[in-house]
């Protein structure tokens, strides 16, 4: 058993930010940080556009930015919460900045802005185009500095601790105790109890297969937190990204960033049609719902697998200096991108939906905060705006630590049952978990992507009943592994997107479903 003031779940920026704004003002305050893999493996490393956040006050608002992420919404954002977290941006920005993060500057000094689709103006702060691993160093570096931070890498979730788990009396109903981890070093199981529990655990992008998402994303958090009794919403806006690489081998679709777009670069079909000029009036720049319902129903009309992104007439020297890693994956893929057009195709990206949290970041469960993609927190509404995510986490990471600083710890002496994995066995079959997890992202890419329709919706309520049955009987059987676990955490996901589609009636951003037209 562990004990920590504060229990964080996953080393991206959510999950960072906190823990070193916290642990600086409270040294005698103790973080525990674990994360499933190495430290910095998240879907913060692979971000790439950067971070939307109003700075040029010459051309550029507040208003500005709030009216285009209330438009990319498509009236479901909540306005309160649009407004804080866009007037939070420099502040954030400034204190990323002071604890090393270094962003690509112009021949002036300036911060050098780039623009995305559904931004009216250039306000993406980036750098190069490996913006996310930047953050991601900078934050690791601070955090490592403070002595009261404990990071556990490989250090695997199973599940939150609740009242459903003890039956202490002292213990407050509907609440979090801490989390049953796994040790992937010594394959034990350990509590850690802590005051209080930070769901920071980012996305569900495995779900799906086709991704941009690295392994770790199997929303492992928000299927936790749905097991707790925390109440999840928005989960059928699942964001789709216009442009991944496409066919390329491995576990996840490199990204080609909407950045590219933003520096001039047009979609074309096979034949060389600007297609999007038919769609939008902001046409390759429209936002990013628009544009991956657009490739989906041109792929569909004309039975391609992919179309292209056609960088040739942008000046290349400037397009290297700005995106080195896209121009040197293209590279090793054989693409020249000073003549050959750039293969691309949409693949799942991003979760607008999650756990509820309030503006402290507290769910539903007394004792449990969410930060980050795991969290819903009413800012994207239907669709994010491109940028809009690391600047969302900055600033609610930025609010859970001014409420805790305005509460105590108050810890309290509980008995907490060990782990209990009697009656189960060590898995022999791995086939079955292979088998199942790909049963179920087929079921996913197939029945439940960019456009849906009721009568597929349906059919994929049944198969996932059988995938489900399987799992859990799976579960119960066997001793836990994490890719077990993660395929039980990506059912429950499923489940979530699959039944929250069907009572969506009416057609909003990154939610298209044919018979609700
Ligand atoms: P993550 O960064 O994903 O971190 C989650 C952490 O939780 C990881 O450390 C993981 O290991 C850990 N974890 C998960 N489950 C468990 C478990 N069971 N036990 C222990 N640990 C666990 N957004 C932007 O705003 N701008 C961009 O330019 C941009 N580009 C992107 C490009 C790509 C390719 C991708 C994939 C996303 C991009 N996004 C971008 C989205 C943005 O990067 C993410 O939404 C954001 O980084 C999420 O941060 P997070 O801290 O919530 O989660
Ligand atoms: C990108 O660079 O295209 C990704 C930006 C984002 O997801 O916000």
């Amino acid at each position: 058993m562990m004990n920590a003031n504060y229990l964080v779940i996953g080393s991206g920026i959510a999950g960072l930010t906190f823990s070193v704004k916290i642990a600086e003002k409270f040294p005698e305050r103790t973080v525990v940080i674990i994360t499933k893999s190495n430290e910095e493996e998240s879907n913060t490393k692979y971000a790439q556009g950067g971070v939307a956040i109003v700075l040029n006050a010459k051309k550029d608002s507040f208003k500005k930015h709030i009216q285009d992420t209330l438009i990319a919404g498509d009236g479901l954002c909540d306005e309160a919460v649009v407004e804080l977290v866009i007037k939070g941006g420099p502040k954030r920005l400034e204190e990323l900045m002071n604890w090393g993060a270094n962003f690509d500057v112009d021949k002036s000094g300036n911060l050098d802005l780039g623009k995305e689709g559904g931004h009216s103006e250039y306000r993406v702060v980036h750098h190069k185009d490996i913006t996310g691993a930047e953050i991601e160093r900078a934050l690791l570096q601070r955090a490592h500095q403070l002595p009261n931070i404990t990071i556990l890498p490989h250090h695997f979730a199973i599940d939150l601790i609740t009242n459903h788990h003890i039956t202490d009396s002292k213990a407050k109903a509907n609440s979090c105790f801490g989390a049953y981890v796994l040790d992937q070093k010594s394959e034990t199981i350990f509590t850690i109890k802590a005051d209080s529990t930070l769901l920071a655990s980012g996305g569900i992008g495995r779900v799906y297969g086709h991704t941009t998402n690295p392994v770790i994303a199997t929303g492992d958090g928000i299927a936790m937190a749905y097991r707790a009794k925390a109440q999840i919403k928005d989960m059928e806006f699942v964001q789709f990204h216009p442009t991944a690489l496409y066919e390329v081998e491995g576990e996840s679709s490199f990204l080609i960033s909407e950045a590219v777009r933003g520096f001039g670069a047009y979609l074309r079909d096979k034949k060389g049609n600007r297609f999007m000029l038919g769609y939008d009036e902001r046409a390759e720049l429209a936002s990013r719902d628009i544009v991956s319902q657009s490739i989906d129903n041109e792929l569909k009309k004309t039975g391609d697998t992919h179309v292209f992104l056609d960088c040739t007439h942008l000046d290349i020297d400037a397009f290297k200096k700005h995106f080195p890693n896209i121009y040197q994956k293209c590279k090793e893929q054989y693409i020249d991108i000073e003549t050959d057009w750039i293969p691309v195709v949409p693949a799942a990206h991003y979760l607008c939906g999650g756990i509820i949290v309030d503006l402290d970041g507290k769910t539903s469960v007394n004792n449990l905060f969410a930060c980050g993609e795991c969290s819903r927190t009413g800012l994207h509404g239907a669709n994010r705006l491109a940028s809009n995510s690391l600047l969302e986490a900055l600033v609610y990471a930025h609010n859970i630590f001014k409420y805790q600083s305005g509460h105590d710890c108050k810890t309290i002496e509980l008995n907490i049952p060990n782990w209990n994995d009697e009656g189960t066995c060590i898995a022999k079959e791995h086939i079955l978990i292979q088998h199942n997890l790909r049963q179920l992202q087929a079921l996913m890419r197939d029945y439940v992507g960019i456009a849906r329709s009721n009568s597929r919706l349906k059919k994929s309520i049944k198969h996932l009943d059988l995938i489900y049955k399987e799992v859990e009987e799976l579960y119960k059987q066997s001793k836990i592994s994490i890719s077990l676990c993660e395929l039980r955490n990506m059912v429950n996901v499923s489940h979530l997107i699959i039944n929250q589609s069907i009572q969506r009636k009416i057609n909003k951003g990154g939610y298209y479903n044919i018979d609700n037209m």
